[in-house]
């Protein structure tokens, strides 16, 4: 590792994501031939929602999509938003493309790559009317707490990236994540909100429904920038 990749926010001891493995089925393989070159963006330019998505009321951002179960719900409940999926895990990207064909979708385009560096180096400022965050990892260990994604310079970033008046919406499955969140983005003057009871519009996940299934309790979170 280079001395400026240790500085980075990107390196690996702060990466807000587990290494996985990248097996991948042979229906993730397959959508992922067959659908990339329709529904991927390769983030080596300026990502420029307006222009991905012209005739959109509203453009959001998914963190983190996992498998894209809810991603995919999420996105055919609203179809006149447009909705940017990133993800780094590759077979999780050849699930939502199979559900993206599968729902016949025209308003979702993925991204494959750390969703902070996207947000950094390739979106503008204020281009967003909203953030979800899904079940991020929960990284419980004290040792790990540097590397969950909700830190004072993620808040920042999500405040520049949103409109005014867009939103962060955070669910978790770890109440301590919860607190993490409400400490960071509740005690923060250029943001207003906190606890909201689940919008009808978010699907449970597979992640979620582990968490439940161990006793979890569920909150969601909503911020809006002033
Ligand atoms: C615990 S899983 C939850 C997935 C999904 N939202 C759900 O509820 O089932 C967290 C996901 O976030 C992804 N992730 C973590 N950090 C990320 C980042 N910086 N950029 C993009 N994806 C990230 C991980 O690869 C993982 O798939």
């Amino acid at each position: 590792m280079s001395s400026s990749e240790k500085g980075s926010l990107y390196n690996l001891s702060n990466r807000s994501f587990r290494l996985r493995g990248t097996r991948i089925t042979e229906a993730q393989a397959k959508a992922t031939e067959n659908f990339w070159d329709v529904f991927g963006i390769v983030p080596d330019h300026q990502i420029i929602p307006s222009e991905i998505f012209p005739t959109s009321k509203a453009v959001i951002m998914e963190i983190g999509t996992g498998m894209g179960e809810a991603t995919a719900e999420i996105a055919r409940t609203f179809p006149e938003t447009g909705f940017f999926a990133v993800e780094v895990h590759r077979p999780g990207i050849g699930s939502l493309l199979a559900r993206i064909n599968e729902f016949e979708l025209k308003n979702l385009r993925l991204i494959n790559e750390d969703a902070r560096k996207v947000l950094e180096e390739k979106m503008d400022d204020g281009c967003l009317d909203a953030i979800h965050l899904y079940f991020p990892d929960p990284w419980h260990k004290k040792k790990h707490w540097k590397r969950r994604i909700v830190q004072r310079d993620f808040v920042d970033l999500v405040f520049r990236k949103l409109k005014v008046g867009g939103h962060i919406h955070i669910a978790t499955d770890w109440v301590p994540y919860a607190e993490w969140s409400a400490n960071l983005f509740g005690q923060d003057s250029r943001f207003n909100g906190g606890i909201i009871p689940k919008p009808e519009f978010r699907p449970l996940t597979r992640f979620e429904g582990k968490g439940i299934g161990k006793g979890h309790i569920v909150t969601d979170l909503k911020y809006l920038k002033l």
